[in-house]
């Protein structure tokens, strides 16, 4: 295989449109070394593996491919270090819990939080979303133009994960700051006062769900928060561990809310961008509402709003005939994978028939598989089913200008503007 491969996260045409790049990662170097600091990963031999088949294995292995990859966001250079800290002094430790733990302490998280993340309290969910729903498009019905960012993608997640959190009106834009500030460093570089401004924010979220939990402590309510200070293992479960304290819990709500914001907005974002170039689709979903199910696992494929996350390497071990070291990153494309035309025909395409459909894994697999994925696709499709009763054609202002965030890790548009006419 040549290994006359590249790839430049920081390159802008790439960020913009990777999926050449992938192709030529997946056909020649499905392995290819590349610069850790072009990852916030300085001085660390980082390895990315671009085939569907290599990504699952990797996921599906958490003895040899650790999940402790820290933060997802560049390491802070001691001066920023210590503005960061003094800031953070307020506020409670940030644990690290699912995202970025291993067995048996992630199996603790993740069955403790199960309890209160349930299928059942997320399907509770479903008239209040599609209240939401309704009530974005109402703001912007009849309108011929619309920022659909603002207006529908960006709001609808951050009000869904609001809903759960039972965050009252008054605090919905303040709750909106603390998302964005939570993942504004996530693969992409920042300003040191955006982040220490990210950190003031952190703390000021910190505050109010503490007291929020405090409040459940004398007042259990039938919520989400009461039933994540109630969780605990049964005396015989095969992991130890008592149940969550305040910092593990203010944890998990950060990253319940920086998993469950971006990903969702970018995925509408991409959804409706293809909806629009393939008018077809759109006539179809309007016609059988009942195909929106397909149309967002499409959509997840296609977009894959989590370009790639991280794995250390416990033992030495080789992906693909290739080895890797001991203590050496890997960087799953879970982008890349979902573009494999080892698995699906024809990958660029945008086609919600296809029949390798399920088969993305666009939330990941194995014991980190999203959490929030039955939430992902119910917001989804309550948003494509209630845009199809109201909206009868779209087409995107100005395509070509159509520009991606330079996160390499959340892909999403920067800006969406529609052009819509009604039923
Ligand atoms: C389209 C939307 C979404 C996408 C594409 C997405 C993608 C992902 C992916 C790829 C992972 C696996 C990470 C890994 O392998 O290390 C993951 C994990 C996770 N997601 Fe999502 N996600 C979405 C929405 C949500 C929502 C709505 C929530 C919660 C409200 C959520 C909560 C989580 C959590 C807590 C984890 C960590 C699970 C663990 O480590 O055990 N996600 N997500």
């Amino acid at each position: 295989m040549s290994t006359d491969v590249s790839f430049d996260a920081t390159n802008d045409a790439v960020v913009q449109c990777p999926y050449d790049s992938y192709r030529a990662m997946r056909d020649n170097a499905p392995v290819l070394e590349l610069d850790g600091a072009d990852l916030g990963r300085p001085g660390e031999r980082v390895f990315a593996v671009s085939r569907h088949e290599d990504v699952k294995r990797i996921l599906r292995d958490p003895n040899t491919f650790s999940s402790r990859f820290g933060s997802p966001a560049a390491t802070p250079s001691p001066e920023l270090l210590a503005r960061l800290k003094e800031v953070s002094k307020d506020g409670w430790p940030n644990v690290s819990t699912m995202l970025t733990e291993d067995p048996p302490s992630h199996t603790r998280y993740r069955r403790l939080v199960s309890m209160a993340f349930t299928p059942k309290r997320v399907a509770l969910l479903e008239p209040a979303i599609k209240e939401i729903c309704e009530e974005l498009v109402a703001g912007f019905a009849r309108q011929p133009r619309v920022d659909f960012m603002e207006k529908f993608a960006v709001p609808l997640p951050v009000a869904a994960v609001a809903t759960i959190l039972e965050i009252p009106d008054t605090h919905r834009e303040e709750f909106k700051q603390w998302a964005d500030s939570s993942v504004a460093a996530i693969g992409r570089a920042i300003s040191d006062d955006e982040r220490v401004a990210a950190e003031r924010d952190i703390v000021a979220q910190q505050k109010y769900f503490a007291s929020e939990l405090d409040l459940r402590r004398t007042e259990p309510r039938d919520d989400f928060l009461t039933d994540l200070i109630n969780a605990e293992l049964a005396p015989d479960d095969d992991v130890e561990g008592g149940p969550l304290n305040t910092a593990e819990m203010l944890s998990i709500i950060r990253q319940i809310q920086v998993a469950g914001s971006e990903t969702t907005a970018s995925l509408l974002a991409d959804l409706m961008v293809q909806l629009a170039e393939h008018p077809d689709e759109w006539e179809k979903l309007k016609a059988d509402p009942s195909r929106a199910g397909r149309v967002v696992e499409e959509g997840l494929r296609w977009a894959s709003p989590n370009q790639g996350l991280f794995r250390i390497v416990k033992a030495d071990t080789e992906i693909a005939g290739t080895p890797i070291p001991k203590g050496s990153t890997v960087w799953v494309m879970y982008g890349s994978a979902d573009h494999d035309d080892r698995i699906f025909d024809d990958p660029e395409a945008f086609c919600p028939d296809r029949d390798s459909l399920n088969s993305h894994i666009a939330f990941g697999h194995g014991i980190h598989v999203c959490l929030g994925a039955a939430l992902a696709r119910l917001e989804t499709v309550t948003a494509l089913k209630t845009l199809a009763a109201h909206i009868d054609t779209i087409s995107v202002v100005e395509p070509e200008s159509l520009r991606y965030g330079s996160s390499f890790i959340l892909r999403g548009l920067q800006a969406l503007e529609l052009e819509l006419t009604y039923q």
